[in-house]
């Protein structure tokens, strides 16, 4: 299975990056399916139906999310609906009422299924969620009875260790283990000894000229005063950074992992 995933695409910057740059990337790499993270597309935190059908023509085929899933309220009744195809993180609290669903198998454009799973850090993360790894050993129960050709985990969170010790505990029982959230690229990507795709954070798609897609003067002034500011994406050229892979249907394990980086002109 040939998988791109689209780190967080952030506001407009992001998403008319996305809609220059996507018709390139599946030229080259021609994906099986394109996955993203969305949860900064609209005003640089949540989504809306609006923004996820804006990247649905541009052609990304299935979106998770993370910590910025809740923002916009009118919208996010639209994760209740199963062909709307976006997930949220899987670890939310069972039985009190969070709306959508947090993995979902999704069939690629040769009939491949996917299980595409969508989890939440709990280190620096400022949400008590439960446990990602016992999360993702229930998930993993609750649809071993479907025939599925590869787990593809998109793990949002802060820090790297705990992003490095989930790819080594689900080592072999998923094929792609994508990190997210942070809009830094580490450019660790490998294959783990028992093959699973692994880097610990994509990065973004979203303005360079900015802290992690904010304008730099408020998050530097905020940093200085410690006064609370409001997020104002950052204008001009944006950042690209992707990840391509390779899986064996077969073992359901990965054959590469390949860093993707451009730079669009807006
Ligand atoms: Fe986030």
């Amino acid at each position: 299975m040939k998988i791109l995933f689209l780190a967080d695409i952030i506001s407009k910057p992001g998403r008319e990056a996305v809609k220059k740059a996507l018709p390139g990337l599946k030229k080259k790499f021609s994906p099986h399916i394109v996955i993203a993270n969305g949860e900064n597309l609209a005003g640089g935190t949540g989504f809306t139906a609006e923004t996820i059908e804006e990247m649905r023509k541009a052609g990304i085929d299935f979106f998770t999310t993370g910590n910025h899933t809740w923002k916009h309220k009118n919208d996010i009744d639209r994760l209740n609906d199963k062909n709307f195809p976006v997930i949220r993180p899987a670890n939310y609290p069972e039985g009190v009422g969070v709306p959508g669903r947090g993995f979902q198998v999704v069939e690629t454009n040769m009939m491949q299924k996917i299980l595409v799973i969508n989890l939440l850090g709990r280190i620096f993360m400022g949400n008590h969620v439960d446990c990602p790894f016992r999360a993702f050993d229930r998930i993993l129960k609750e649809t071993s009875h479907e025939r599925i050709d590869a787990v593809f985990v998109d793990f949002h969170a802060e820090a790297t260790s705990e992003k490095v010790a989930f790819g080594h505990y689900i080592d072999g029982r998923a094929a792609v283990f994508v990190g997210t959230h942070t809009h830094v690229p580490t450019r660790d990507e490998k294959i783990l000894p028992n093959g699973t795709a692994f880097i610990s954070d994509v990065g973004m798609c979203g303005p360079i000229d900015s802290v992690i897609g904010v304008k730099k003067e408020l998050i530097i002034n905020h940093f200085i005063t410690q006064l609370p500011y409001k997020i104002d994406i950052a204008d001009g050229d944006s950042q690209i950074n992707a990840v391509f892979i390779e899986t064996n249907d077969s073992t359901k394990k990965a054959k590469s992992i390949e860093f993707v980086c451009d730079i669009i002109k807006l």
